[in-house]
């Protein structure tokens, strides 16, 4: 079959938790109360994902156990081990149970000079270890101010994911940096504009298969906005920082699929 041919069906939306540098082991609490409400619905038309910070992930992939909650990590090295002081490998989020990981958050680009290079790396060591790497770019207020937003997508996108890379090990995260933390958001039709434009570089780089990969949008998502973010084209799902920290905020984003 040529590849233009290929048959893609629609993403399956994704709502994903960073919790970033939040919870000590009483999140759990958070996690069973999650489970719990999912475990309630007969069919969940997305899939649900929570990342810790790394001390709790082992003990949260235990409280997760058996329920509709995945477990992934923020971060991780490329390397598979060595001398590498504070970091965490990809193979050792999946050794504890993480099936997802982050790459290239905003926070991680600003506070540790990361390149799309490295982020690149980052997400192909998620692939070599099993896990689905979730890609996060996303333009400053000063680049949007500019006129500059669909150009730094294109050039970070470019970047930051390799040609080997498809729809099943990687997840695309559109973060306005802006918007994250601020309780500022886009316009739907800015979030969609943005949305078609990532999905137009990933056909026009994967082919067909570009329409398979899950765009998520992230930044200042709550329970109030989320159903109307998540209406806009071509966005499969969210990145959730603030709002996931509890599950009746969390699972009240999720609602906007239910
Ligand atoms: P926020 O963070 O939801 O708190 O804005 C989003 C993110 O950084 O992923």
């Amino acid at each position: 079959m040529a590849a233009g041919k290929t048959k893609v069906r629609a993403p399956k939306p994704l709502v994903a938790g960073n919790w970033k540098m939040n919870g000590l082991r009483g999140a759990k609490k958070e996690i069973n109360a999650l489970a719990k409400k999912l475990n309630k619905l007969d069919r969940l038309p997305c899939d649900v994902l929570i990342c810790p910070p790394t001390p709790t992930l082992a003990l949260l992939v235990e409280t997760a156990k058996g329920s509709k909650v995945r477990i992934g990590g923020q971060d991780c090295h490329p390397q598979v081990s060595g001398a590498h002081t504070g970091d965490v490998s990809a193979e050792m989020l999946k050794d504890v149970g993480a099936k997802y990981v982050i790459v290239g958050h905003s926070e991680r680009r600003a506070d540790h000079e990361e390149t799309n290079a490295l982020v690149a790396q980052k997400a192909a060591a998620g692939h070599r270890a099993g896990l689905i790497s979730i890609v996060c770019v996303g333009e400053t207020e000063a680049e949007r101010d500019a006129g500059k937003t669909l150009s730094v997508i294109t050039a970070q996108l470019k970047g930051s994911l390799g040609d080997t890379f498809d729809p099943k090990n990687t997840v695309i995260a559109y973060e306005p940096v802006w918007a994250i933390g601020t309780g500022r958001t886009p316009t739907t039709a800015e979030v969609g504009q943005v949305h078609t434009h990532i999905r137009k570089r990933l056909v026009a780089r994967y082919g067909e298969q570009g329409n398979g990969y899950r765009v998520l949008y992230g930044g200042s998502v709550k329970p109030a906005n989320a159903e109307e973010l998540m209406a806009a084209p071509n966005v499969n799902g969210a990145l959730v920082g603030g709002a996931s920290l509890t599950a009746e905020d969390f699972y009240g984003i999720i609602s906007a699929y239910l």
